[in-house]
């Protein structure tokens, strides 16, 4: 079976799934953190090398303040608490994203996480936190244009060496749960020729039923792109 190098997840629908149980929207989020973990234990397992995860994006700085301040928690407490069993687990961290908004005792906190676990050799979990892409991608062109280059030598490969996923490799499969069905400003450059898999399943419910699932959509998608004799029909 044909298994992504790299799978990127939009992890919504946390606010619905608490919502239908009358909690508050922070719970859901909590139960959201703790899919992470779950979910990337079990891409280790199936050999995926890269799993990408949209925690927190440019916009999200919109939310309500208290909303904010709890995402901003729970990121404090996978960089405490979860990291430590990522270096068991031989998972790597990496953070893709903005640290600039963060303070600094803050940005020094997911250095250190970062640190804890480079030498792991096993499935990197990308966190995108403060991410967008069309943020990435300005940023990458004013840094070539400081940088003096001439036009000549912008290509695709310079392009991607200066976005905030430098050195990953694209993303093969790009998975959306909560039923909305559009990238959000995700990793848009990186996902050029991903397949895209869009489900109703709202993240706090995603494990590894559901990813399977979608493991199997990529895996009988591949084979049909692979296929020269299927008629034409796919
Ligand atoms: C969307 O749910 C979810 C997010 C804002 C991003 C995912 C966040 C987590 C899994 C928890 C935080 C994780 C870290 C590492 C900080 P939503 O609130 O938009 O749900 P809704 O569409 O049902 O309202």
């Amino acid at each position: 079976m044909s298994i992504p190098r790299h799978v990127a997840i939009v992890m919504d629908g946390n606010g619905r799934w608490a919502r239908a149980r009358r909690l508050p929207r922070a719970a859901g989020h909590e139960r959201g953190v703790e899919r992470i973990h779950e979910v990337a234990l079990a891409c280790a397992r199936r050999g995926v090398e890269y799993l990408s995860l949209y925690a927190f994006s440019t916009e999200n700085w919109n939310r309500p303040r208290r909303e904010v301040d709890g995402l901003l928690r729970l990121l404090s407490a996978l960089m405490d608490r979860d990291v430590k069993t990522y270096v068991q687990d031989n998972l790597r961290l990496r953070l893709v994203g903005t640290v600039e908004r963060l303070d600094r005792a803050f940005q020094e906190k997911v250095q250190a996480a970062i640190d804890l676990t480079r030498d792991n050799t096993g499935l990197t979990v990308c966190i995108a936190f403060d991410y967008g892409s069309r943020d990435e991608i300005t940023r990458a062109a004013r840094e070539l244009a400081a940088g003096g280059i001439r036009p000549e030598q912008v290509t695709e490969e310079v392009v991607s060496q200066h976005l905030l996923t430098a050195g990953m490799p694209d993303v093969d499969l790009l998975v959306r749960c909560g039923g909305e069905i559009r990238l959000s400003n995700f990793l848009l450059w990186q996902s050029a020729y991903a397949e895209l898999y869009f489900t109703e399943v709202l993240w706090p419910d995603f494990g590894e039923k559901e990813l399977d699932m979608a493991l199997d959509e990529f895996a009988r998608r591949s084979r049909r792109f692979g296929s020269l004799d299927s008629g034409g029909s796919s």
